[in-house]
């Protein structure tokens, strides 16, 4: 419609804000499906569990072959992913959702595995393609938020940098270790 004002005016606005103020952050405006970016939240929540906890597995077990750099390294990612689990978390409860830290069913709902591995190669290649798997789900669900709800979308974007970095790291230790 070409007379359709491109922001809504300000009684509207204000009238839209104090019905259901029990809503908090998530108004009328809203145009995502939120049950649906909560249950897509709670997937890279376990995502980012799984991977805290395969992390840490991975730091204690190189610390214990005496590769402290590769350990250091790890250590680093684990406390990262702990972080972007807090994010989304929060995120979750922002959207009137409630954040799932059931360890049951953890690795179903989680988009990558748990694998210890053996070797030290062998760590480095399995977080590896844990990061892979995250970065293309991070790159999905920001590509279906588009900019329905865009502060979800910014902090997916903020994560899949971070998981980037986390795939570079571990590329260049590979190479550096033959
Ligand atoms: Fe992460
Ligand atoms: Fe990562």
């Amino acid at each position: 419609m070409a007379d359709q004002p491109f922001l809504t005016d300000i009684k509207t606005l204000r009238e839209r804000a104090r019905q259901h103020i029990e809503n908090g952050a998530v108004t009328e405006g809203y145009r995502a499906d939120r049950e649906t970016v909560i249950k897509l939240l709670n997937e890279a929540l376990a995502t980012e569990i799984v991977c805290t906890l395969r992390y840490r597995r991975h730091y204690f077990m190189a610390s214990g072959i005496n590769a402290e750099s590769v350990a250091a390294e790890f250590l680093q990612h684990a406390n990262e992913e702990q972080g972007h689990a807090d994010q989304i978390a929060q995120r979750i409860v922002q959207l009137q959702g409630e954040p799932n830290f059931n360890p049951e069913g953890l690795l179903t709902r989680s988009h990558a595995e748990y694998v210890e591995g053996t070797t030290l190669i062998d760590m480095i290649k399995e977080d590896l393609v844990a990061e892979r798997i995250a970065i293309d789900s991070y790159r999905e669900m920001i590509h279906y938020l588009g900019s329905d709800d865009s502060t979800s979308r910014r902090m997916l974007e903020d994560i899949l940098a971070v998981e980037e970095e986390h795939a570079d790291d571990l590329v260049n230790m590979l190479q550096k270790m033959g």
